[in-house]
């Protein structure tokens, strides 16, 4: 189903391990007309998959992005944010986590950002509260002493 690891982005794609029952939601005989940001001979798997992929990310339908009965059209405002996502998504890739030098034994390396890493099922990224007790705080602070 998925083959990004011969296209040279990896958008949103990569490394996820979502599983996502596929129904096919692009013809396979219309070429996509109206790509601004993706590869213009993106494969159709690719191009599916990753559209899959943003709907589970932002846990949104197509039509959050698109407009009705056309998927080329860019009258869904939405479509150029996630235009400037994408590009923002991959710039960070690119030019910082991908030059990140990592011992051989770290087998956390490359790590990349995906739509997932902030979106986290919402459309709208919500920053997580974090829960810290006055004893646990008290101690990162101690910490910080020395
Ligand atoms: C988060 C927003 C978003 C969601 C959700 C989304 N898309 Fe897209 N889609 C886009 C953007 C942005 C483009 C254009 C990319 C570009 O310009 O390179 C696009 C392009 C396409 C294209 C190519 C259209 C053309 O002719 O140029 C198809 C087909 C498509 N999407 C289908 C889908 C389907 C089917 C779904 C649901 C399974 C979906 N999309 C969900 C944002 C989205
Ligand atoms: C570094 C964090 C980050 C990453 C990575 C990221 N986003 Fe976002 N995204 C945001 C933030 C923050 C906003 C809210 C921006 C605002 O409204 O000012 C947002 C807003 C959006 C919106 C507009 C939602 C709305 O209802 O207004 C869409 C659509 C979107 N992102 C899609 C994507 C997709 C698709 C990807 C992956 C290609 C992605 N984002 C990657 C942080 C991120």
């Amino acid at each position: 189903m998925i083959n990004n690891q011969k296209n040279k982005f990896f958008v949103g794609a990569f490394m996820s391990l979502l599983v996502i029952v596929s129904i096919a939601a692009i013809s396979p005989n219309t070429p996509p007309k109206n790509l601004k940001v993706l590869p213009k001979n993106i494969s159709h798997d690719s191009l599916e998959y990753l559209m899959r992929f943003y709907n589970v990310s932002l846990k949104v339908k197509c039509g959050y992005c698109h407009a009705k009965g056309s998927k080329e059209s860019d009258v869904n405002p939405l479509k150029d944010v996630t235009r400037k996502m994408i590009l923002m998504t991959d710039e960070m890739n690119a030019k910082y986590l991908k030059t990140i030098v990592h011992q051989p034994s770290d087998s956390t390396a490359l790590q990349l950002v995906t739509c997932n890493t902030c979106h986290r099922g919402e459309a709208k990224p919500v920053v997580p509260m974090i829960k810290i007790s006055k004893e646990e705080h008290k101690e990162l602070k101690e910490e910080h002493k020395d």
